[in-house]
């Protein structure tokens, strides 16, 4: 059986990666391409079941803006083009695009003709998400107009005949009342997926193929204890079993007890050796009197793969493959995947995420086994593969730690106080039922000191801040509503039970202006 695919092309949008997850929603595997990749040839060979073409900041008129070649609408492949997609089809089929005096955006009230098999189901009138300047003006020959709005003429059109579909409006994003269903009704009835693709397959392919690649040569993984390493060392260990040696670094910047939560997880639950390396003094020590966010990240970043790579090298022979927990995002957004063009998003903090082995380590090769899968669907993995539930939902934890939630100087003893008053948080959290309706919620070391009364005692100690955030896509977020009756509890339970902290605030601040994280 053929395995189905559909092909995103990137034309440099913002939401081109949650069109692919949409699809994926369907059980039918997606890829993001750039454009500047999709080649002709290349397409061919693929032979998707279907192509969608992206959004993106362009105007088709500008001579610089990505173009494809038109050839592609001949190949009979379904396509189903998005906004500056839309009118890219539009244009390059011989209609017309022109640019509006003022642009259509937000949502907006779009009417339907349901006839069409790309709006079936949906109701005749709906709300739809507009970003556009440029609109299509005239319809290529052979093609219908199917959805329009007060200001938008053309906001869709087809030609079922050669499969083209095109809409000018995100369907791929929440705002699109119906958006889902399109892109179903797009993927299914359009280019006939049936939708075979789910996690169960995916794991007995990839076990299947790491035996294949590893035979009986080592493998080495780095395990930091988030989820996509620690789903990577699953598979792994479910492939090659004692084969795999996993390095965990306890750099002394973790939450309380989790180095041994992580140690006692992959020791007794999967097949495979396991090395933890406890560094936290030389970590301590490297961070004396550093107090800049952006220097702290560059030495706890420096100092990890510096002891990691030394105890890999005590470890590896040439014999030995390199493994690492990438998944699908993290090779768009370090421009491996897609359009590459990082060009206008700033660098507001650093962060790292693919490691690359140095000079004098050989390896005989990398091995990335979730390198294709978004976050949600290498959480599905792991509780197929029996990690524990609290890791594979565990929040996104910084790669510095701790590092980046103690403001100023980071010491051994405001760690410790930090981690306490963390765990405090985390727990009344659970006990509320309150742990997994929020995106992240952690305590900050604010660095402040303040003064309090203790008996009749005058105190002058440390301030814990308590930040909690919800949030689609961590790009933008709103501070977390915590009921004030467990705000009430953790602040009286953190004053009482950890000696050195007086005060307790809470950060309602969204991101942006400020980020989630404090440093
Ligand atoms: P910010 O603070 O940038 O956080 O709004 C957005 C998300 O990224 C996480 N974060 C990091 N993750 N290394 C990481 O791997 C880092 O240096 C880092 N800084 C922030 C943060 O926890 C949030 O989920």
């Amino acid at each position: 059986m053929k395995n189905e695919e559909v092909i995103v092309i990137d034309f440099g949008g913002q939401y081109n990666q949650l069109i692919a997850r949409r699809v994926r929603e369907n059980n039918v595997y997606c890829e993001v391409l750039p454009y500047s990749k999709a080649n002709i040839d290349e397409i061919k060979a693929m032979n998707p079941s279907g192509l969608i073409f992206t959004g993106g900041p362009n105007s088709v008129y500008d001579e610089k803006s990505p173009h494809i070649a038109k050839e592609i609408f001949a190949l009979g492949i379904p396509i189903l083009g998005i906004c500056y997609g839309a009118q890219l089809m539009a244009y390059t089929l011989g209609g017309r695009v022109e640019t509006a005096p003022t642009s259509e955006y937000g949502k907006t009230v779009t009417s339907f003709n349901c006839s069409s098999v790309l709006f079936k189901g949906i109701p005749s009138e709906s709300i739809t998400w507009m970003s556009h300047t440029d609109y299509i003006s005239k319809i290529p020959d052979g093609f219908k107009t199917i959805a329009n709005t007060d200001v938008c003429p053309i906001a869709a059109m087809e030609c079922p005949e050669r499969k083209l579909y095109a809409v000018q409006f995100h369907p791929e994003v929440n705002h699109t009342e119906f958006g889902k269903v399109i892109l179903r009704n797009f993927v299914k009835d359009v280019c006939g997926c049936r939708g075979n693709w789910v996690m169960d397959s995916f794991i007995d392919n990839a076990v299947a193929e790491l035996k294949e690649k590893i035979g009986d040569k080592q493998v080495i993984l780095g395990l930091s204890g988030g989820v996509d390493s620690s789903v990577a060392a699953a598979l792994l260990s479910r492939a090659v079993g004692k084969q795999l040696t996993c390095v965990f670094v306890d750099q002394g910047l973790m939450r309380k007890d989790e180095g041994d939560f992580v140690e006692k997880t992959f020791t007794k639950l999967f097949d495979m050796n396991f090395v933890r390396v406890n560094c936290a003094e030389q970590f301590y020590q490297k961070l004396k009197g550093v107090i800049d966010p952006e220097e702290k990240r560059k030495i706890i970043g420096e100092e990890f793969y510096k002891v990691f790579w030394d105890e890999i090298k005590k470890l590896a022979g040439s014999n030995a493959y390199f493994a690492q927990g990438t998944i699908y995002p993290d090779r768009i957004e370090s421009g491996a995947g897609a359009s590459g063009d990082k060009a206008g998003s700033s660098v507001i903090k650093t962060h790292h995420n693919m490691a690359k082995p140095p000079k004098d380590i050989k390896f005989l090769g990398t091995i990335e086994p979730l390198k294709d899968l978004f976050k949600d669907e290498v959480r599905a993995v792991g509780e197929k593969l029996g990690i524990p539930h609290e890791l594979v939902w565990r929040q996104p934890f910084p790669g510095p730690g701790l590092g980046v939630r103690i403001i100023g100087e980071i010491t051994a003893e405001k760690v410790k106080l930090l981690q306490d008053a963390d765990y405090i948080l985390r727990d009344e959290m659970q006990k509320n039922g309150y742990e997994n309706q929020m995106s992240q919620f952690f305590c900050v070391h604010t660095g402040a000191k303040a003064v309090g009364v203790m008996g009749d005692h005058r105190t002058y100690e440390s301030v814990i801040a308590i930040r909690a955030i919800t949030t689609d896509d961590f790009m933008t977020a709103d501070w977390a509503r915590i009921p004030y009756d467990i705000l009430a509890t953790v602040s009286g339970r953190i004053t009482n039970e950890v000696k050195g902290i007086n005060r307790i605030v809470f950060d309602i601040t969204s991101k942006p202006p400020a980020t989630v994280e404090w440093e």
